[in-house]
């Protein structure tokens, strides 16, 4: 299975800038050579309020509020780097409700 970095796209991510996130990352992780993972669109991960939200599968990390500036942290973090901790903010319970849809096969 390939890993996947999902970037909400749906419209309150999308107006703080999730589009742009989308290819930035994509070109991140591009340079970095970093095959096994693809970066897929996604269509809303129920933490509206809180977006840009991105979520690593099937590793499970979700980073919230992202930045383009913190792309580069975050590419780190996929390449085998730190769990970048500042952006893990969502409260655990819909962590796991969202984790449990993405475990059935619903990406
Ligand atoms: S709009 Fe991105 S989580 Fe809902």
């Amino acid at each position: 299975m390939k890993r996947m970095c999902l970037v909400c796209q749906n419209i309150d991510c999308k107006s703080r800038g999730s589009e742009q996130l989308i290819g930035e990352l994509e070109k991140r992780i591009g340079a970095k050579g970093l095959d096994d993972v693809e970066v897929k669109p996604y269509m809303c991960f129920g933490a509206c309020q809180e977006g840009p939200n991105i979520v690593l599968y099937p590793e499970k990390s979700w980073y919230a509020n992202v930045k383009v500036e913190d792309l580069d942290e975050i590419t780190e973090h996929i390449a085998g780097g730190p769990h970048v901790k500042r952006l893990d903010t969502i409260d655990p319970s819909l962590k796991e409700l969202i984790y449990q849809l993405l475990d059935t096969g619903v990406v």
